[in-house]
This record gives structure tokens, sequence and C-alpha cells, in this order.
């Protein structure tokens, strides 16, 4: 017997890097799904893209056996699982794929023992797994890819559910770039350290923003949230988190039509979040791939993490 656990991806609509300091920010789970498959073994081992290692301290692999430790330490469960990871999320690119991963993880592991946990808890493992992969993060990776739909999120209070009738699309695009979120978050961060009271006040409009851009949702007005996002990735770029190439990227998108774009996650490269406008979605895909990018798009609100036997 196995169980399998399938977990979304995510976009950080607003507020990234701002949350980590406190501030209000707005996420959506994303449809390409991390898949974890868990069995009984007769030691801990870890196979991901078809390698398998017993070694839990093998850099990639560590953190997922961070996460399988502290369930098994906690709810007195045997280590001695195999967990087999299948990913269709790219890796650093600003898509939750370790947070999807290690949701992923977190449930298939304990439907395998038999335990029902909610997505609070789920998030709560998860994040031992986050945290030894990005230093200090915000939590709201692991929430949303746990909830799915679309969250507003302050660390140290409970998620708040943003629900709507019907989808919204956007349009996700990769940059290309690959990058580390702890080196991003500790880019903006100094931000702060130099610059208090103005990385306070952009802190505050985060919030500030992320609330106007939920109710812009909600209501469908993709035109205005469309501001709001060109809005936020002039204030992250500001802050460091852009580059030459994500801003230009952004341009480009706004120069071809859309609604508004910004930068996903950490930035530093990764991937831009934008909104087409109606009817425009498959020749700008198609428009973008003439010009090297690779593009998806993607309906809000998906599920969010599911698991069960086999
Ligand atoms: C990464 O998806 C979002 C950041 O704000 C980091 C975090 O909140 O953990 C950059």
């Amino acid at each position: 017997m196995k169980a399998v656990a399938e977990a979304p991806c995510k976009a950080i609509i607003t507020g990234e890097h701002f949350v980590v300091h406190g501030a209000w920010a707005l996420a959506a789970a994303v449809e390409r799904r991390v898949r974890v498959e868990a069995s009984e073994a007769d030691e801990m081992a870890i196979e991901s893209d078809g390698h398998r290692t017993n070694d839990s301290s093998k850099k990639r692999l560590a953190p997922v056996a961070r996460v399988v430790t502290k369930i098994s330490d906690e709810l007195r469960f045997n280590p001695r699982v195999l967990i087999r990871i299948t990913s269709r999320v790219p890796e650093s690119s600003g898509l939750g794929s370790s947070a999807a991963t290690m949701v992923a993880v977190a449930s298939a592991l304990t439907k395998l023992k038999g335990v029902e946990l909610d997505a609070s808890e789920i998030s709560r493992y998860a994040m031992t797994g986050e945290t030894a992969i990005h230093g200090r993060p915000s939590g709201i990776d692991v929430n949303v890819c746990a909830t799915g739909g679309v969250i507003l999120y302050k660390m140290g209070e409970e998620a708040k559910r943003v629900k709507f009738a019907g989808s919204r699309r956007f349009l996700i695009v990769q940059s290309g770039t690959k990058r580390s979120t702890r080196i991003l978050i500790d880019r903006v961060s100094r931000m702060n350290v130099k610059y208090p009271g103005l990385f306070a006040g952009l802190a505050n409009s985060a919030s500030f923003i992320s609330e106007l851009a939920a109710t812009r949702l909600v209501n469908g007005d993709m035109q205005e949230l469309g501001r709001l996002l060109t809005y936020n990735h002039a204030v992250l770029s500001t802050v460091g988190a852009s580059t030459p190439k994500l801003d230009r990227l952004v341009d480009l998108l706004l120069a071809l039509g859309c609604y508004g774009a910004k930068l996903t996650g950490a930035g530093g490269g990764g991937s831009v979040f934008a909104i087409p406008r109606e009817g425009s979605t498959d020749a700008l895909i198609a428009e973008l791939k003439l010009r090297g990018y690779e593009s998806f798009q993607t309906n809000v609100p998906c599920e969010g993490v599911k698991s069960w036997l086999q």
C-alpha cells in the first residue's frame, strides 16, 4: 500500500518580501503539481527525478528528510519510509516548487500513517523543510499550497480565504533565470536595515495594495488589479528584488496589451505574473515563445493539496 499526495505550486499576486517583515500579501495556488508517493520501507529513503538516496544529509534531500523526521518524532511514527517525488513545477522559478514538495511530503506521509491533518498543521510541518532551504520564509508559500485557492496572508495571523464566483485567468512567464530565494530575502532585508523608515512605509503600502488587490480580484476588475500589480512591481524593483531583464519583461507584457505585470515570488529572475486582456492569451503565449519565453495560463482558484491511498 502507498499514499499519494499532490500539491499545487503558487504565485504571489502582491506583497512578497514585505510579508517577511509583517505585511499582508495576496497569493494564489497554481495548477501545476508536485506528486509525492509514500510507502513503508526498510530505511528512510528519498527518490527525486529517479535518483534515490538514503543519505539524509544530501543537500537537495535534507529538507525532505527534516519534514519526515519532524512528523515521525511528533506523531511517534516509524520514519522508515520511501518518499518518491515527481514534479511538474520548475525549480528556483518563483513558483514555490519547494513549498509544494514539502506540503505534499507532509500530506502523503500522514495519509500513509492514517492521520488526518488540516491545512494549517500540514503547513507547520512543511515549514520545517522550507526553513532549511530559504532561511526565514514567511510561510505564505506552504500555506497557499496547502489550502489552495487565494489567501490574504500575514505572519502570525490566520490566513484569510479570498472567495469569489467563477475563475480568473492569469499568465505566468518564465524569465529563464534561476535564483535563490534565500539570497533575495537577505538582499531585500538589508534595505530594511539601511532605510528603516522608508521600508516601513513601503511595507504598509504593500499591505494596503494586497487588501485592495483582493477586492479587485473578487469583483473581477482585472484592469484595476493589473494597475496594482504593475505598481507593486515598481516598489519591488526599488527594494532590489527585480533585475533589468525582469523589468524589460514586465514592459514587454504591458506593451503587448496586458492589464498589468510584475515579478512573482522572490524575484532576481524566476517568473513574471501578468493579467492578459480577455481573448488574448493564446496569441500572447505564441508571441512570447517567438521571443524565447516559456509561459502558461493559469485559472484561479485551484484546489489545494489532496491525498489518497492506493
Ligand atoms: C517567496 O515566494 C515570497 C517571499 O516573500 C519569501 C516569503 O514570503 O517566504 C520572497
